[in-house]
């Protein structure tokens, strides 16, 4: 009989013995010596839950609201791109899962299947778009209208990405988009030539690079406010001055990312980020959280240091890979179960009661 797949780990370690070696590198390789990476996940092991005992909790709930949406748990699908590598249907797949569980499922700009296919298969979902501005606006703009019009209902803007990373993973297999695939959202006839041709082939660095704008700044950030009334969410800030400068702009939301380890080796590790951003914040706007998070304990903490929101990219990939939507259905609920177990076991019955003195350094125990 097979081993059941119970936690995020079980179904990495599953999805890297399935995935092609160049899929694989894509999906797992983080920035130049990947120190963030592995930084990402080891510094979840730095901070102690301090649970509560005897309180009732017969009674209780993981669920939340992200931008005034009700979820069923603090827990939401970060955009990866090209998800049909992992599983047939990709991103149709993964946001049916999200639908089915409860919560939103963001949509990469770089996704296998386009905007409007999407909305099609969850069609009752909570959707977000990711956008990046590209140095053609007309681009950025026809997406926008296009997410809009499918009803998707907030857009997440990428501000970590003007140029690509150096994956050395990926530079070494050389990767680009396998050929029987099509980055979707590109393809119509409104579209650059380029990307029409190019868009089967995709070279994650090459094509980023003649996309993507590096002059990107504040004043963009205003044009895109400008072009849609869908609120707009800054995904990649890692500082508290970032975060005023996304207040300031209008932001929704500010996502504390580091884009998964995959833009510069060397930024702190999300959960570190975070503390800071949110007291600059203030309950200004909603901030969330992504980068490393494998267990409902990671959330716990994440919840408990005031984000409103986590959100997870890679384990979604691996949940794919293994089950395709029954995979990233089953990651979502694992995390769940977990987070519940963690809120009960600590005397939470609600995330509201997940309060700042519930999580501390690890340091503190040591000058005791
Ligand atoms: C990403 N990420 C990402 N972010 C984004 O804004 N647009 C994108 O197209 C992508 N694509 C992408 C592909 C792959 C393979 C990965 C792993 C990541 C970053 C993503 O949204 C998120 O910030 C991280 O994945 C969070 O870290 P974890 O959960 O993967 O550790």
């Amino acid at each position: 009989m097979a081993r059941l797949l119970v936690c995020v780990s079980d179904y990495e370690k599953e999805a890297r013995k399935l995935l092609p070696f160049n899929a694989l590198s894509y999906y797992k390789s983080g920035a130049v010596d990947e120190v963030t990476l592995k930084e990402n996940k080891d510094a979840m092991n730095r901070w102690y839950i301090r649970p509560r005992l005897l309180r009732d909790m017969s009674q209780r709930s993981t669920s939340t609201t992200i931008l005034g949406h009700t979820v069923s748990a603090p827990i939401g699908v970060a955009p990866t791109a090209m998800q049909r590598m992992a599983s047939t249907d990709g991103e149709c797949a993964n946001a049916r899962a999200a639908a089915r569980f409860g919560t939103v499922f963001t949509m990469s700009t770089y996704s296998t299947s386009s905007i409007e296919e999407v909305a099609q298969h969850a069609p009752s979902s909570l959707r977000f778009f990711q956008v990046h501005i590209y140095k053609d606006r007309e681009v950025t703009a026809k997406q926008v209208r296009r997410a809009e019009a499918a009803g998707f209902s907030a857009v997440v803007l990428t501000v970590d990405a003007p140029i690509p990373g150096i994956r050395r993973e990926d530079v070494r297999t050389k990767f680009t988009l396998p050929s029987h695939l099509k980055l979707a959202n590109f393809l119509t006839n409104n579209m650059s030539s380029r990307m029409k041709t190019s868009a089967a082939g995709f070279d994650v660095f090459k094509d980023v690079k003649s996309l993507h704008d590096p002059s990107l700044n504040w004043g963009d950030v205003a044009w895109l406010k400008r072009l849609t009334k869908l609120p707009i969410v800054l995904k990649g800030i890692l500082t508290a001055k970032d975060a005023l400068l996304g207040l300031e702009a209008g932001a929704a939301a500010i996502w504390v990312s580091n884009h998964g380890a995959r833009r510069v080796d060397g930024v702190p590790p999300t959960i570190e980020a975070l503390p800071e951003i949110v007291k600059a914040v203030d309950g200004r706007c909603e901030v969330y959280v992504d980068g490393g998070f494998s267990s409902g304990t990671h959330i716990f903490t994440a919840l408990a240091l005031g984000a409103q929101m986590v959100f997870l990219g890679r384990p979604l990939l691996w949940g794919l890979t293994c089950e395709g939507e029954e995979g990233a259905y089953n990651i979502l609920n694992i995390l769940q179960q977990e987070l519940d177990s963690t809120m009960v076991l600590s005397g939470c019955a609600t995330v509201k009661d997940i309060t700042r003195d519930m999580v501390i350094r690890k340091e503190y125990y040591s000058r005791l």
